[in-house]
């Protein structure tokens, strides 16, 4: 079905310099301004038809941490970069308060096009979580992105990333903080997405899901300060 859709869209961005397997929509290339480029006209999931732009990662070419997210959010379709909106905030706040620099660290999601639904009433434009599907379809580039950036440390932000990365199985809430064994980069963690301190329902409970991801945070951040990095808990 990719296949079709990649051959039937006349606005797709024409690749014939670096011809790829159907499947696979993204060029064989570390270099990730080409990377980003090709990815603007990816159609390889019916995502990109309400979206108003390919949201690629961003940050450091090679770096030592990795975070990926879920998808762009409302703001991040507008304006083009991931993590700018309301939990691109919280994020920025951890990340500070763990010792990281948002400078330093490579900063993308599973899907690269916003999903959503109009709101009941108003204009608001409602988050849906990409079906496990899209999170396939969109795979392609971020396995070309940790083929680019080689982080030290993966960290999954949230179920999509995890499940997207780790398997469909994996459960944030069983195995947060912890290091997982896996072939995608020598330490992979997986914590929660902070839209879901957002969602917290109250302040305590709020300022009690920041601390704990800021822990979770400033375990990579030790890892990086170690010479030779062991997993802390495993
Ligand atoms: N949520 C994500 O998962 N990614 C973004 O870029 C913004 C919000």
């Amino acid at each position: 079905m990719r296949a079709k859709k990649l051959s039937r869209d006349k606005h797709q961005h024409d690749r014939s310099d670096h011809r790829q397997e159907p499947t696979d929509p993204a060029p064989d290339t570390t270099n990730l301004a080409q990377l980003r480029h090709a990815a603007a006209g990816c159609r390889a999931c019916d995502l990109w038809k309400n979206a108003t732009q390919t949201v690629f990662g961003e940050g450091k070419p090679a770096t030592t941490i990795m975070l990926v997210g879920e998808q762009p959010g409302d703001q991040e379709d507008r304006q083009g970069h991931p993590f700018v909106g309301p939990a691109g905030r919280v994020l920025d706040q951890a990340l500070a308060e763990a010792g990281i620099e948002r400078a330093e660290v490579y900063v993308t999601n599973v899907v690269k096009h916003f999903k959503w639904s109009p709101a009941e009433r108003g204009k608001r434009r409602i988050h849906k979580k990409p079906r496990y599907s899209e999170i396939q379809a969109c795979r392609p580039w971020l396995d070309a992105e940790l083929n680019a950036v080689k982080p030290q440390v993966l960290v999954c932000l949230g179920a999509s990333a995890a499940q997207g990365l780790l398997g469909r199985h994996f459960r944030v809430t069983r195995e947060r903080g912890k290091m997982i064994v896996s072939l995608l980069a020598p330490h992979v963690m997986a914590t929660v997405h902070p839209s879901s301190i957002l969602r917290a329902q109250d302040d305590e409970s709020r300022r009690a899901q920041m601390r704990a991801f800021v822990q979770d945070l400033k375990q990579v951040a030790r890892l990086l300060r170690t010479k030779h990095p062991l997993p802390l808990s495993a």
